[in-house]
């Protein structure tokens, strides 16, 4: 896909991930809408800094723990921007919790927002483009879903759900020529509870002997955007090899 004057929705795009990614679209002519849930004024800042980059942007706002606030943000997308060719799933919620101490309410909302909004939303994006116009969903995913540890409970088994979700909605939207893939993150950006030393010791567990960056995981997406015409449902693991181990 030629990404100029396309337009991509990314959810928590306002910092982190989600912004490095939309930077990296808009400096490929690709226009985004940036969907935030608290980070107003990071996500203004984003906005300003994708406009320097010469994209348009436009902001949407919405709790992804409520499906009434999920199901507007792609009718509003299409109608801001005018069209909506790629989905990037990058929002995510990461309680902290085992499986003695993960708690119904902490499992319903890690399930909404990780597993359940990619769905309504992927769904509500693939309904809006026309049957003659392709399309690519990119779900970002966790090294940790491949091999569950006691950790991070809910969110662990809500991305194990995703990266299934992503290869059935490959398979449901191949015909459709919409691509759906999954980008596997291992340890890119510390948590911003963690101490950064801690994350840094995480390097000595990981077979490549080093963190990520973010950069790495913009390269992922843009090989999936650019070229992948003719893969879905493929999960990329950018994790230096944290899966083997
Ligand atoms: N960072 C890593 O090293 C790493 C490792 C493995 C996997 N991943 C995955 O890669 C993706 C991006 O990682 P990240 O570290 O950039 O993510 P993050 O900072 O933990 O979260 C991204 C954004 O999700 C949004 N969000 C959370 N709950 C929301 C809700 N209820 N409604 C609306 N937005 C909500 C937040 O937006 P607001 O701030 O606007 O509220 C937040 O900025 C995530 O899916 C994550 O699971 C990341």
């Amino acid at each position: 896909m030629n990404l100029k004057h396309k337009v991509a929705l990314i959810t928590g795009g306002a910092k982190r991930v989600g912004k490095a990614l939309a930077i990296a679209l808009a400096q490929q002519g690709c226009n985004v809408v940036i969907h935030y849930g608290r980070s107003a004024e990071a996500a203004q800042q984003t906005i300003t800094e994708l406009n320097t980059a010469g994209a348009k942007a436009w902001l949407i706002s919405a709790d992804l723990g409520d499906e009434a606030a999920v199901e507007t943000i792609i009718p509003f997308a299409v109608e801001q921007a005018g069209r909506l060719d790629i989905l990037i799933n990058s929002a995510s919620i990461f309680p902290p919790e085992d499986f003695m101490s993960a708690a119904s309410a902490t499992w319903d909302r890690s399930m909404m927002v990780n597993l359940k909004a990619p769905f309504l939303l992927s769904q509500a994006f693939a309904r809006t483009l026309p049957k003659d116009r392709p399309g690519k969903i990119i779900n970002l995913l966790d090294a940790s879903a491949m091999r569950p540890q006691n950790h991070h409970f809910s969110y662990t088994i809500s991305k194990v759900g995703l990266e299934g979700l992503t290869m059935a909605m490959a398979h449901a939207l191949a015909g459709r020529n919409i691509q759906v893939n999954g980008i596997v993150l291992g340890a890119i950006l510390p948590n911003v509870n963690d101490d950064p030393a801690l994350f840094e010791r995480l390097a000595q567990h990981i077979p490549a002997r080093r963190t990520g960056s973010p950069q790495e995981v913009v390269n992922a997406m843009l090989y999936l955007l650019q070229t992948g015409d003719y893969v879905t449902g493929e999960i990329i693991r950018v994790d230096g090899g944290k899966h083997l181990v």
